[in-house]
């Protein structure tokens, strides 16, 4: 029985931050407002010429220096973003070349906030099903982009990273099981609804969305999603060691947590430092945590995430 597991993490933050305060002057909000809303105290801001794949590829060294491999061993590369560097070719294949990784497969996912636990689930088959060796997950976003700095409801919950894992072949697990779901009729409730089409932009190009529902519906099927991967695994609640959520806001980590059952001393969070970096969160807080030695060998690390689609879904791991 062939297994894959994690040989690696990384991530990247880019250098300029954006606090609260600095908020305070661009629109009508306060960092007390902020803070007890969302948790976040602060947010990193790329270059105006840094693009996704830029950010993917610090993120992307990081791992597999933390891996010990090298650009000939990597087999698969796999991007979650919703803010590629362009409509084509995809960010994947756009970090392969800034890699140097010559012909093997690479290709974007594209589930919002849960984008990075699509793509490991998806990179998890790849691996255990023998087609790959090593691949490189990475989940990297810019959202500054899609941002109107004029909206307090949205542009203060967001910020720019990457994170990326490096999945390899291995006779233990490993990933013991992921679960993906998604459902469509609540695409109008998160979006950027804006599209390209005859040399212009139809739509807006910003982010549109119900902050309440999201807020319901996160904390529900977050719940779920860590009930269904417990329960494949036949474990409880108190058996996960780490519980590693997307970092959309404290309030959702915390109510999730509650309702699980879990005490916040065992969930890592992040959202503090970084706001919401959609897909790159999940990574981002896992190698946090794996650098800072918290992670340990043998633990079970659930991650878990959602996002506009509606998407959601989990990943329980043995480290
Ligand atoms: N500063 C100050 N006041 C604000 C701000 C701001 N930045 N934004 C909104 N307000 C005001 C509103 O206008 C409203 O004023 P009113 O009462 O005079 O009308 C008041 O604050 C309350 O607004 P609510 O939307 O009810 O505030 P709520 O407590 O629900 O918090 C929030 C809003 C933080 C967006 C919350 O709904 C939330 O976190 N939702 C989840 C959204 C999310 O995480 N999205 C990320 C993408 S999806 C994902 O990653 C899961």
């Amino acid at each position: 029985m062939m297994y894959s597991k994690i040989i690696g993490t990384g991530g990247y933050l880019p250098e300029k931050i954006l606090t609260n305060k600095d908020l305070e002057a661009m629109v009508d909000t306060s960092d007390e407002w902020i803070r007890t809303r969302t948790g976040i105290q602060q947010r990193h801001i790329a270059h105006k010429d840094q693009v996704a794949s830029d950010l993917a590829l610090y993120a992307s060294q990081n791992a597999m220096q933390a891996a010990g491999v090298t650009q000939k061993d990597i087999d698969l590369i796999i991007v979650a973003t919703t803010t590629p560097d362009m409509v084509f070719p995809s960010t994947a294949c756009i970090l392969q070349e800034k890699l140097g990784i010559d012909n093997c497969p690479a290709f974007d996912v594209q589930a919002v906030c849960s984008g990075f636990v699509y793509a490991l689930a998806t990179a998890d088959m790849f691996v255990r099903s023998g087609k790959c060796r090593n691949a490189l997950v990475v989940g990297s976003e810019i959202y500054s982009k899609i941002l109107d700095w004029n909206d307090r409801s949205t542009c203060v919950l967001f910020g720019d990273g990457a994170g990326a894992v490096v999945l390899s072949q291995s006779e233990h697990p490993g990933i013991l099981s992921t679960h993906l779901h998604a459902s469509g009729s609540y695409s109008k409730v998160l979006s950027v609804p804006g599209s390209i089409g005859g040399g212009e932009i139809q739509g807006t190009p910003f982010i549109n969305m119900d902050g309440n529902t999201v807020f319901k519906f996160a904390v529900k099927v977050l719940e779920e999603v860590v009930r269904e991967a417990i329960a494949e695994n036949n474990l409880q609640a108190a058996d996960i060691d780490w519980l590693i959520p997307h970092q959309a806001n404290i309030r959702i980590i915390k109510s999730t947590a509650k309702k699980l059952g879990i005490p916040m001393e065992k969930v890592v969070t992040a959202v503090n430092k970084h706001g919401n970096t959609s897909a790159a969160s999940i990574p981002l807080a896992l190698d946090m945590a794996v650098r800072d030695g918290r992670i340990n060998s043998d633990q079970l690390v659930l991650l878990e995430g959602v996002g506009g689609g509606f998407t959601w879904g989990a990943a329980l791991l043995r480290w």
